[in-house]
């Protein structure tokens, strides 16, 4: 054990609720804002179930290199980008630049240092396609002057470590 004094588990545990948490804050902030959804890093489908509930009506366009998700949570495939993320979201971005709502971005691996860095590049793109108030909710530290940072107190999650996940709102 060396992350905090805390185990795998535990950072699982306040990973998955901060998620929750973050989307959910998301979800209500941004109601009345017209815009779609990006869910960067399908996985197993678990966080894209969870999208598509709360924002239930709206177009979710889905990034990952494969679909590997639950069968319950497989994308309709007009909303699949799949490929690299360093291609596929700068391509869309350019697309949908300011049209987007919502960015959910699960991109990490079990190496923090190159999930960091991805998540470091992926920052500018994502300023690009967000709509002004639009709300980025993310496993990774995204610095950026037009990113507001909200604290987990702020969403509910005032329990999690403060680095358990991140959640800005795109200023504007
Ligand atoms: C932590 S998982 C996402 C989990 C998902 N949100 C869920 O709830 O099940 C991260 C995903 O990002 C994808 N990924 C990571 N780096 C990528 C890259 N550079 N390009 C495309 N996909 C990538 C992986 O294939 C993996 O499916």
């Amino acid at each position: 054990m060396n992350n905090g004094g805390k185990t795998r588990l535990e950072l699982f545990i306040s990973r998955v609720l901060g998620q929750c948490c973050g989307i959910d804050a998301a979800a209500a902030a941004t109601e009345k804002l017209p815009g779609v959804v990006w869910e960067v890093g399908l996985g197993n489908g678990r966080t894209y179930d969870h999208l598509r509930a709360r924002f239930a009506g709206r177009d979710i366009v889905v990034f990952d290199r494969e679909v590997a998700s639950h069968p319950d949570c497989i994308p309709p495939a007009a909303m699949l980008r799949l490929g690299d993320f360093r291609e596929t979201v700068p391509a869309e971005a350019a697309r949908s630049a300011g049209t987007v709502v919502m960015v959910h971005a699960d991109v990490g691996s079990a190496n923090a240092a190159a999930s960091r860095a991805l998540g470091r590049w992926l920052a500018p793109w994502f300023v690009q396609a967000l709509a002004p108030g639009g709300y980025l909710v993310g496993d990774q530290p995204m610095d950026d002057a037009a990113l507001e940072p909200i604290a987990l107190a702020d969403v509910g999650a005032g329990d999690l470590p403060p680095r358990a996940y991140f959640v800005y709102r795109k200023r504007g």
